[in-house]
């Protein structure tokens, strides 16, 4: 059987190794062209050695020499310069954009242009730029397959989209469900590091503890499924097995279930429309899941994710600013300078003072995204 080929950006981080951990599983059926990281050299030492791969790029040039005198057999490359070309060798016929945070749009855009399908996990690309993105990707016949857990189940419960009412977004509600608005006000980063459910990068941890993260899930689903944002619901459900569902105009409900893993969509985004028996090999067990429950999303202790819904639902660049003045926020409450609360007042007010611009195009999206950065850079460091 000839292999699939496929490269990976963010190969080190959490959904990366998961992926590497997956495709390890079947050598026969996939092969892995390019690892890209970003400083974790320790890291893409041992994927180089296990992997072998023919390409490997990582963030900075000064690692790249290290890396050069080590493996002169291989072609290293750095920077973003190198994630955009690595994207355009056409040997891929599959990239999976697994790189945390706005780095992944560029990348993702000149693998469209390639016409290379995507494995998308990097969802803060279509929070940035989702109409630009997926129109691109139907012109150029390119498949964006979702990786997130939520977006997979979706994607696996729809067979005619045109009879979907309503997607039903799961949430696990984080570490901080069942606490106060005060508890959440003092939560230490190490408290909010501590995700009850999935083992995750920081990023879409601390994202997961303030609901942000689901907020850009709702703005994800809707360009991946053209999905108006009424109709986007988001259902907290603390056991973390029933992973997103579809309803029907007929009022059926199919919901995709199983025990957290991410080895599952990684896989089915990568074998797609195959699914392979890979990595998993106990069977679900109904008996041992036991319990579902569900409750509302509580916005008044979450109200980023009312931020995001109301961003999503004023377009243009409203999304480019949400996502840009919560990653600053959440680098900033990581580094110990910002109460977690803060991430919240700070996206709040960049939004109620940005000044809208409908269709914007990629130039216009990449300012918006810096002014709003070196706005809430200002604001914490006054
Ligand atoms: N983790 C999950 O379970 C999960 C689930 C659903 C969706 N997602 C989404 O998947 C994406 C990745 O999440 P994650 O949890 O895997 O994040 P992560 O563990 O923080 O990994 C991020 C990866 O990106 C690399 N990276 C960061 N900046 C880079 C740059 N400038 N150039 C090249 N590489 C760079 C990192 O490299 P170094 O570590 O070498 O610096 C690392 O390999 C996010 O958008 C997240 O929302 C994750």
């Amino acid at each position: 059987m000839k292999k699939k080929k496929i490269s990976i950006l963010g190969s080190t981080g959490s959904i990366g190794t998961q992926a590497i951990e997956v495709i390890s599983k079947m050598p026969d059926v996939f092969e892995v062209v390019s690892l890209c990281a970003g400083d974790n050299i320790e890291k893409i030492r041992e994927q180089i050695r296990y992997i072998r791969p023919k390409n490997v790029c990582v963030k900075s040039q000064a690692n790249a020499q290290i890396l050069k005198q080590e493996y002169n057999d291989l072609n290293i490359l750095y920077g973003d310069s190198g994630l955009e070309e690595i994207c355009t060798d056409k040997e891929n016929e599959m990239i999976l954009v697994s790189v945390s945070g706005k780095v992944g749009l560029k990348p993702t855009l000149r693998a469209i242009e390639s016409g290379i399908d995507i494995a998308l996990a990097n969802k803060e690309t279509l929070v940035m730029a989702g109409d630009i993105v997926m129109r691109r990707a139907g012109e150029k016949n390119v498949k964006i397959l979702p990786v997130d857990s939520e977006h997979s189940a979706i994607h696996q419960c729809i067979k005619n989209a045109e009879d979907v009412q309503r997607l039903i977004i799961t949430a696990s509600g984080g570490p901080f469900r069942n606490k106060t608005i005060d508890d959440i006000k003092k939560a230490t980063v190490e408290e909010t590091l501590h995700h009850p459910k999935w083992n995750m990068g920081k990023k879409i941890t601390i994202d997961s503890a303030t609901l942000m993260n689901k907020g850009l899930e709702v703005i994800e689903a809707h360009h991946l499924f053209n999905m108006d944002y009424e109709n986007i619901k988001v259902v907290v459900h603390p056991q973390s097995i029933v992973h997103s569902a579809v309803e029907y105009y007929d009022g059926s409900v199919i919901a995709q279930l199983g025990f957290p893993s991410m080895h599952i969509p990684i896989q089915y985004a990568l074998s797609y429309p195959k699914r392979l028996k890979g990595i998993k090999t106990d069977s679900f067990d109904f008996v041992k899941a036991a319990r579902l429950d569900f409750e509302e999303p509580d916005l008044e202790k979450f109200p980023c994710l009312k931020l995001a819904y109301e961003a999503g639902k004023a377009g243009g660049t409203y999304t480019v600013c949400l996502n840009a003045a919560n990653e600053e926020a959440v680098f900033a409450f990581l580094n110990g300078q910002i109460s977690l609360w803060r991430i919240y007042e700070i996206t709040k007010e960049m939004l109620e003072n940005h000044k809208n611009i409908s269709s914007p195009d990629i130039e216009t999206i990449i300012e918006q995204d810096k002014i709003t950065r070196e706005k809430v850079r200002k604001l914490i460091n006054l």
